[in-house]
């Protein structure tokens, strides 16, 4: 009784006051000089945003800060605006952003349209939570991204997302400043890509009959599990990857789609068994873990297939970066293989590596005549890299390092601070059932994507971070948002602040400040940390 009376003088105590922001939001802004006046403005719903006339994408960013501030837009020829937001500003970054709050309004200036829409992020996150008068102190508030490749992987594969999942992930996304959503759309479990030239292929490959009850990574014998009998179903139609391809391009995040070769193609295999060393059969995998089977790399079919599907993918996706995987696959059947010993002999290769590398090579001069720039998984080191493939270095960061030695672009995404499938807290019992391992929010916020020995020209390669969400145990869109939050605060703080800027503690007071906004936004979020 006397707990009702309490929050009910809370509340009304709430209505009544006045919110000062001070800008202090995550990722923090670089720079946040508060004038020392103490003069401020208040926000209103009656204030209009005011955009370039003849530009698109501010219009679009206009409308964003409409909606989140309740305001009017307006063409810029129109007069009496009071938020504004501008381009032209100079920096090395296409990401970066001033904010001036003064006498005149409020005015957002970015130095292309994607800064723009990170300083209204950045106001959004200021002011998200306040439903009492708010006052915007003046000041001048800037923020510069460190990294220009900022990622999230998501793993629709092992586990299928419903589109409108998939946007919300991405209005996850843009709220911390990501710039790049790698999709991971297949695997041995499920084919999630629609491709027209093969209609076949993901109407059955998208189906798995029944997936393994309870743990079992390193399994590697299909017929020795348990199985549950749920289906697993459900692909992505051409139309639906455009309309979300749209849908985050206005956000600024490009879409990086992979389709792992030349392993995690079971699924692909189970309908064209040919495409196999045996032949098969294969069925949809509803187990775990890494399978010998994998794409022949002697049976020219398995070209001509790939060309077909990426040549599609090309046609959706128009980010410059492709993901061809390259991770787990086995060689063991390349080596028994006739057709595989006969192309390795033909071409002179030395091992079965280099018989991995001779398909990248492949696929990256099919993709480069399509303006396209591969990139894989640090396996494909192993046989050499192809001319101009980026790594993306996750078995620790030793890969990451070869290949910036090597001047090949790296996104650092170490399984040690970026495995978001791994499990957040040291009691296993205050979490849903995950793959193992043991990554708190302090050990995300701690990482240094740049290796200390690489020289400074060396160090230029690493272009970014990224956290993946692997889902053979994510069987839901709030399971991963678990998973995902608030670890992502503290990823994208390691992508956008310098190393001096960060300082755990200190993050944390401001992460209170996002989780009420997690809670308003009706996002799903650990509330534990270690
Ligand atoms: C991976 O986690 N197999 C890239
Ligand atoms: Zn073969």
């Amino acid at each position: 009784m006397k707990k009702q009376l309490l929050s009910f003088l809370f509340g009304a105590f709430c209505l009544s006051a006045v919110a000062e922001v001070d800008y202090r939001v995550i990722p923090l802004p670089q720079q946040i000089d508060i004038d020392a006046s103490g003069k401020y403005m208040l926000l209103s719903k009656g204030m209009t945003v005011c955009y370039p006339a003849d530009n698109a994408q501010m219009k679009r960013n206009a409308e964003f800060a409409a909606e989140y501030f309740g305001m009017t837009v307006k063409a810029a020829d129109k007069k009496g605006a009071d938020v504004n937001l501008m381009l032209g500003l100079k920096s090395d970054s296409p990401d970066a952003y001033v904010i001036t709050v003064g006498k005149k309004g409020i005015t957002i200036q970015g130095a292309s349209e994607s800064g723009v829409f990170y300083g209204i992020q950045t106001l959004r996150k200021s002011v998200l939570n306040e439903t009492d008068e708010i006052r915007l102190p003046f000041a001048m508030i800037s923020g510069t991204p460190r990294f220009s490749y900022r990622g999230t992987e998501l793993d629709c594969a092992r586990h299928f997302f419903p589109v409108a999942f998939i946007k919300k992930f991405i209005d996850i996304l843009a709220l911390h400043g990501i710039n790049r959503f790698h999709w991971h759309l297949t695997d041995d479990q499920g084919w999630r890509f629609e491709v027209k030239a093969l209609p076949e292929l993901a109407k059955k490959a998208s189906v798995r009959p029944c997936t393994i009850i309870g743990k079992n990574i390193g399994l590697s014998d299909p017929d020795n599990a348990i199985y549950d009998d749920t289906p697993e179903t459900g692909y992505y139609t051409q139309e639906e990857m455009r309309d979300i391809v749209r849908y985050a391009a206005e956000r600024y995040i490009t879409i990086v789609p992979e389709i792992d070769l030349p392993g995690h193609m079971i699924a692909a295999m189970s309908v064209y068994p040919e495409l196999g060393c045996t032949g098969g059969p294969y069925k949809v995998w509803g187990i775990w873990g890494v399978a010998d089977d994998v794409l022949c790399a002697g049976n020219p079919q398995t070209l001509e297939f790939l060309k077909t599907v990426y040549g599609e993918l090309c046609d959706i996706f128009p980010g410059e970066l492709i993901h061809i995987g390259g991770d787990e696959s086995p060689r063991v059947r390349w080596k028994s293989c006739p057709k595989c010993q006969a192309k390795m002999q033909a071409l002179g290769l030395k091992d079965e590596a280099q018989l991995q590398t001779y398909i990248n090579k492949e696929m990256e001069a099919f993709l480069s005549k399509r303006g396209r720039q591969i990139i894989g998984w640090d396996e494909t080191l192993e046989g050499g890299l192809s001319e101009k493939a980026a790594v993306m270095s996750w078995r620790g960061y030793e890969g990451g390092k070869a290949a910036a030695k090597l001047h090949h672009q790296v996104v650092m995404t170490p399984t040690s601070h970026c495995y978001f499938d791994y499990y957040q807290l040291q009691n296993r019992d205050a979490q849903p059932l995950g793959i193992g391992g043991y990554l708190p929010l302090s050990k995300v916020y701690s990482m240094e994507p740049v290796p200390e020995d690489l020289t400074e020209e060396e160090a230029k390669y690493i272009v970014g971070a990224q956290c993946n969400l692997w889902t053979e145990y994510m069987l839901s869109p709030s399971h991963v948002e678990f998973m995902l939050l608030p670890r992502l605060a503290a990823m994208s703080e390691v992508q956008w602040l310098m190393p001096e800027a960060k300082n755990y503690d200190e993050f944390l007071g401001r992460l209170a400040l996002l989780e009420q906004s997690y809670r308003r936004l009706g996002y799903k979020f650990c509330t534990a940390y270690e």
